[in-house]
């Protein structure tokens, strides 16, 4: 059974310790309830997506303390600054792009070279994340495809069993997800949330850009993903000479996803693995078969992304 926690600080203190363990505690924020993780910890990244049973690697929303914290993950400018002054701590999630070496797991990012960040406004959330004292990558705690929680009713109701813990912080004021916007470019509204698209543009003195073509397929969906420059190969039961090669399980390989064959770590390997094939030069990559089971239906669902013609 999942832990219920309350707001002392000792229940506090000890879910940041879970946190810190690598283990996931379900936490209270303004707009929904969040399913934490160390997000510098791919392995305990990779157990969000086993415990929501999410079919695909969606990148994550990373909650911090402060707006000064955000600026070491993601390249800081002007705008940014002048949307932290006005709506953080608050439902508004910016996407910035990625600075180098940030220790953030590659799995937060699905292997973009951008981040989702946000400063939460509720204090049960501002406890864990001081108790804690590092970024913590949350999706909403609902299993996939099923609404997001608003109480930690809900998120018992969903993935008791799947999660250390839950933190008790009653209903969530906001009861939607923050507004998602995009500054890796003109800033775009990717999805709708928390902070009013008016209230933004009032900020900003302009319009805000909405997502270009099919960039976003449903609400807060995003399709472009990350693709290795290589043509990828899948299911390779043998390897060719020129080929850069990703195993999984015992043999012989350039990388792997998990000698052992835990799809837990495969799972945290990924997206690393193949920017590091990538990296090493080199027109195709082939990769072993990964079994369709637990989180290797999500693992198969990106490779197949990478593998598509492009
Ligand atoms: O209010 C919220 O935002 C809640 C609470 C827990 O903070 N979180 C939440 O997370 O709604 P989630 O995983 O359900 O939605 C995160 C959204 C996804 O649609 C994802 O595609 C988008 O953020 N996202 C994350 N990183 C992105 C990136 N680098 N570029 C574009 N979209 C990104
Ligand atoms: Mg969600």
């Amino acid at each position: 059974m999942s832990e219920r926690l309350t707001s002392s600080p000792k229940d506090v203190a000890h879910a940041g310790d879970l946190i810190g363990a690598g283990a996931l505690v379900a936490f209270p924020t303004e707009t929904v309830y969040g399913l934490g993780a160390d997000a510098r910890n791919g392995r305990a990244v990779a157990q969000i997506y086993q415990a929501k049973g999410r079919p695909s690697f969606n990148p994550l929303i990373v909650h911090v303390a402060h707006a000064n914290v955000a600026r070491e993950f993601g390249k800081w400018s002007e705008t940014a600054q002048t949307l932290a002054d006005a709506f953080w701590p608050g439902p508004l999630s910016l996407v910035l792009p990625l600075r180098k070496n940030t220790g953030l797991s590659e799995l937060v990012t699905a292997g973009l070279e951008s981040v989702a960040i946000r400063v939460p406004a509720g204090d049960l959330a501002q406890d864990l994340l001081a108790a804690f004292n590092g970024p913590i990558a949350a999706p909403s705690a609902n299993p996939s495809g099923r609404i997001s929680p608003t109480t930690a009713e809900h998120v018992l109701a969903g993935l008791d069993n799947k999660i250390a813990a839950v933190l008790d912080g009653g209903p969530c004021a906001v009861g939607l997800e923050s507004t998602i916007v995009g500054l890796t470019g003109a800033p775009t509204l990717l999805r709708a949330g928390g902070v009013p698209r008016e209230a933004i543009e009032a900020v900003l003195g302009h319009p805000l850009k909405d997502p270009e073509g099919s960039a976003i397929s449903a609400p807060g969906q995003l399709e472009s993903h990350y693709a290795p420059e290589a043509r990828v190969r899948l299911n390779a039961e043998t390897w060719a000479h020129d080929e850069r090669t990703l195993g999984f399980g015992q043999m012989e390989c350039d990388l792997n996803l998990s000698e052992t064959a835990d799809l837990i770590e495969a799972a945290a390997n990924l997206f690393g693995h193949l920017h590091r094939l990538d990296a090493m030069g080199g027109a195709k990559i082939a990769v072993a078969p990964i079994p369709q089971t637990g989180l290797g239906a999500a693992i198969n669902d990106r490779l197949k992304r990478a593998a598509a013609p492009r």
